[in-house]
């Protein structure tokens, strides 16, 4: 059996591509790549790629985590890659317009020029002044960082693969076009396919590739979902716009901890780290105030102590609201009927909105008994006692879980000057916290709001 497919094969030096370049990747000949039909047997006569299996004990090791990393020197970042950014690897950073991908990169390659040597910013989007002026307002003008307006990716690769830099920002993915690819910018097929060629460029050529992709209103990545299979780390950018506060999510990674967090704030003078983000996400919080809750979430390895708020309102109509910024909401119409049902809280005739304060978006399960006790407290008016967080999840039963860490989650919350915890049975306890073990959601919402 045979079937006829088509290749790109250099005339200098015989390299194949998939698809037609400007510039043969191996040897570098400009113009050099043809069409060629090429016909692979299948099953019979096929010759083997000669590959054999080898044990994996004797296979070595890549660099341990950190040793080849490029530091970026953005503090943060550095902090949720492992060390820094992986040469020859492709990072995709993900985030709505106006949230600062834009800045963080920039930040980054400045700070790459700095360490390691030269940095290309490609903005697709900007000019090469606007991108000038950025950096000058940040003073991120270190010699050895370049910047290149174009879109068409074999230009982009031919100067990467001309200047060497040990770092290249593409600013964006989606303004970044294939002249070998139907459609336009931002379609689905350029998307891919400039995405696995530059994965490609990162490959060949151990350069650091950072693409920066925008997301739909919906939070996903704009482009096909084979682009975050492509790259090597997924990072997402977050917060609300209007707001200091900016969260750095590692979605994937294949160089350490995925679900790590980074934290940074806006500035005039660009984001700045925040090492100990507790205490901003608690900053404006009114202690004792009806329908808080403050708890210890975990993202990554590192405890937060956010605060959960709820308001409840009544209504006539047939389908009440259900508002939800920061976890999701459908977790929260379980929660809230996990309240009706086991704490005879009635909430079928009122809107209810829950929201985490400071923009974070919690993913984990340890939110929910805040939620409930948030919820709960907006129904009857009354709020936490002082000094008191709320740790654990709500099953279907009413039973409050277990979560993961919880002497970490404690140990946070004490720091921050808390002395009271409404936990899960079985939670160690920590120096200078009284800790209240309860079983289920309306022993937790009595704990967290009477002496
Ligand atoms: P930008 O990095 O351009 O966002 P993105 O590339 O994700 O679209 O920055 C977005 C916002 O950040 C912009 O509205 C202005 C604000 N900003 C500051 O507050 N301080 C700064 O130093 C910079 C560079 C931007
Ligand atoms: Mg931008």
């Amino acid at each position: 059996m045979a079937k006829t497919r088509t290749i790109h094969r250099c005339g200098e030096c015989g390299a194949e591509t998939p698809r037609w370049l400007g510039r043969c990747p191996e040897c570098g000949t400009w113009g050099s790549l043809a069409e060629q039909a090429v016909v692979a047997r299948l099953h019979t006569g096929h010759a083997g790629s000669g590959a054999s299996a080898v044990p994996l004990a004797a296979v070595p090791r890549a660099a341990a985590p950190g040793a080849a990393h490029l530091a970026t020197g953005v503090g943060e970042l550095d902090r949720v890659l492992g060390g820094g950014l992986v040469p020859g690897s492709v990072t995709l950073l993900g985030g709505e317009p106006g949230i600062g991908k834009s800045t963080l990169t920039l930040q980054a390659a400045a700070g790459v020029v700095r360490a390691h040597g030269p940095c290309l910013l490609v903005s697709g989007e900007e000019s090469a002044e606007q991108v000038s002026s950025r950096a000058c307002r940040l003073g991120a003008t270190p010699e050895g960082l370049y910047v290149l307006a174009e879109r068409v990716l074999p230009d982009i690769d031919a100067v990467v693969r001309g200047l060497e830099p040990v770092m290249v920002v593409v600013d964006s993915i989606q303004t970044t076009t294939h002249p070998d690819v139907a459609g336009s910018a931002g379609s689905v097929s350029q998307v891919r396919e400039c995405a696995h060629a530059l994965v490609h460029m990162a490959k060949t050529t151990g350069t650091a590739v950072v693409l920066v992709g925008h997301v739909t209103k919906e939070g996903d990545l704009a482009g096909p979902r084979v682009l975050e299979h492509a790259v090597d780390t997924v990072l997402s950018f977050e917060g609300d716009r209007h707001h200091a506060l900016r969260m750095l999510r590692v979605v994937k990674h294949r160089f350490g901890p995925a679900q790590e967090l980074g934290v940074f704030e806006m500035r005039a003078d660009g984001l700045a780290d925040v090492p100990d983000p507790s205490g901003l996400f608690l900053a404006d919080r009114r202690p004792g105030l009806a329908g808080s809750a403050v708890t210890a979430v975990l993202e990554g390895a590192r405890p937060l102590l956010v605060e959960v708020q709820a308001l409840v309102v009544g209504t006539n109509a047939p389908m009440p609201r259900r508002s939800a910024q920061g976890v999701d909401t459908g977790r929260l119409g379980m929660l809230l009927a996990v309240l009706e049902r086991h704490a005879d809280i009635a909430l079928t005739k009122a809107d209810v909105y829950v929201s985490v304060a400071g923009g974070l978006r919690v993913g984990e399960p340890g939110v929910d008994l805040a939620v409930a006790v948030a919820a709960a407290g907006a129904s009857g008016g009354f709020g936490t006692l002082d000094g008191t967080v709320v740790v654990g999840e709500l099953g279907l039963g009413g039973e409050v879980r277990q979560v993961a860490h919880g002497v970490r989650r404690l140990a946070e919350a004490a720091r921050l000057g808390f002395r009271r915890a409404v936990v899960p049975r079985g939670t160690p306890g920590v120096e200078g916290m009284q800790v209240v073990c309860v079983d289920d959601v309306r022993a937790a919402v009595a704990a967290a709001t009477t002496p």
